[in-house]
């Protein structure tokens, strides 16, 4: 199991949501943690709540939008200047956008992309690196379709299919780097209050159904990526039916036709 004490973390969209529940408990378990997020107001909220319980020096908020090559790089240089190395990375800032579907690309998935290769060129030992751990959060939407929501759906079985095929690089490459894949159900967050799409409606009628899960319950499933270092290319479900690892089929099942 990995120490997470006076280890470093990042969390994309930490000021609020799941993002402020992973960094929480990061900050619970000893790590320092670094909270980049686009809204500076409440992340610079959280940063001041989390100096109260956890001490002054652990927690730093970074503005910063993980569309943007050169932002994202920039608070990723700030991060490394503080705190000298990062060790756990989670790509965790997403939207639900359907009308303006390339901003969710750009966010939900290229996003992703653009922080995950940060913290590998960093963490990576061919680099001089440290190794370390980078959890990508996609969502059930990333395992079977969100009616109503086809372009988030897109983007999180991007963030699954990505994730899965770069742990299988690190491993054979032996860079020293887990990546692992998080597939959380409903979580009554900002991000459900606030989507875009032409679909309300069949949202709606499929959340009315839903249970929803609890912040702290998705959090102990992160750690458990986080910390055990047999876990590379993990995909872990969390849902009100409980917490499972994905097993995917070697052999996809096929129905044959005859043509
Ligand atoms: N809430 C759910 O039901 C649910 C379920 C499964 C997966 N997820 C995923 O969990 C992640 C967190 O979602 P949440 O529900 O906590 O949402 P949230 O809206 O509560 O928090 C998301 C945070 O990301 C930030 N953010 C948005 N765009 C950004 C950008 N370009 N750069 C930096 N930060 C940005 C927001 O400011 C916000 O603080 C997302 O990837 C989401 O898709 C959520």
């Amino acid at each position: 199991m990995m120490i997470l004490n006076d280890k470093v973390a990042v969390v994309t969209g930490a000021s609020q949501g799941l993002g402020r529940g992973f960094a929480e408990i990061l900050l619970e378990n000893g790590a320092k943690v670094a909270l980049l997020d686009l809204n500076e107001t409440l992340g610079r909220e959280v940063q001041a709540h989390f100096n109260e319980i956890y001490g002054s020096d652990r927690t730093q908020f970074y503005p910063c939008d993980v569309a943007s090559d050169e932002l994202f790089k920039d608070a990723f240089q700030k991060v490394l200047h503080k705190f000298g190395r990062v060790d756990v990375f989670c790509n965790n800032a997403g939207i639900l956008n359907e009308k303006d579907w390339e901003k969710t690309v750009s966010i939900n998935l290229s996003g992703v992309v653009r922080g995950t290769y940060l913290a590998m060129d960093h963490m990576k030992k061919q680099n001089g690196g440290q190794g370390g751990v980078i959890i990508n959060v996609a969502s059930m939407a990333g395992l079977g379709p969100l009616p109503g929501a086809p372009i988030y759906t897109a983007t999180k079985h991007g963030v699954v299919g990505f994730s899965r095929a770069l742990a299988e690089t690190s491993n054979i490459a032996d860079y020293g780097v887990r990546i692992n894949a998080l597939c959380p159900g409903f979580v009554r967050t900002a991000l459900l209050n606030s989507f875009q799409t032409d679909e309300k409606a069949m949202l709606e009628s499929i959340m009315e159904k839903a249970k929803f899960l609890e912040v702290e319950d998705v959090a102990k499933a992160f750690l458990l990526l986080v910390k055990d270092e047999s876990l590379n290319g993990a995909v872990l479900v969390v849902a009100s039916a409980g917490t499972a690892f994905m097993s995917f089929p070697t052999e996809l099942p096929r129905t044959p036709v005859t043509l």
